[in-house]
């Protein structure tokens, strides 16, 4: 069956739609004591449940989790660097588009295309009893990518 463009896209954001839902379903926001105090977490769900080399959106988070090869995980802010816009996965090459200045970020949320000069935010993610809890609270700045702020569960 030959898929025109339209129905391709279509498709496409119906599955985006479906995983965001059934993750929604699984995840939710717990309050959760630590050391410095009681803080708000989105729980994402069960580490187990996500695959490497696989990026899952949590719009209502504001983060996209990525699962790289290693099985590290990476918490990336939804928002571009540039001016804040709510960033577009490339299914392509993996990373995501900007659509108001059309900033690129690879897969690591580094700029590949300007106006943006930052790579996207991440934020701290804890794994307690096999659940992977994401602090939305504190978006962290970077210059780079490097594997220390992967998590491993
Ligand atoms: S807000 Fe993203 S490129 Fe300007």
């Amino acid at each position: 069956m030959k898929l025109n463009r339209r129905k391709f896209i279509k498709r496409a954001l119906i599955t985006v739609a479906s995983v965001e839902a059934f993750f929604l379903l699984k995840g939710s926001v717990n309050k959760i004591n630590t050391s410095s105090g009681t803080a708000e977490l989105f729980n994402a769900g069960k580490a187990t449940a996500f695959e490497n080399n696989k990026l899952y959106p949590f719009l209502t988070g504001q983060f996209f989790l990525k699962r790289f090869e290693d099985g590290g995980f990476l918490a990336m802010s939804i928002k571009c660097t540039h001016l804040g816009c709510i960033v577009n996965t490339n299914s392509k090459t993996g990373g995501f588009n900007c659509p108001c200045h059309a900033s690129q970020f690879d897969k690591y949320g580094e700029v590949v295309s300007a106006p943006a000069t930052r790579p996207l935010d991440y934020f701290p993610i804890t794994i307690e009893k096999g659940e992977l809890l994401i602090d939305t609270k504190k978006p962290i700045k970077r210059s780079s990518f490097d594997k220390s702020q992967l998590t491993y569960a």
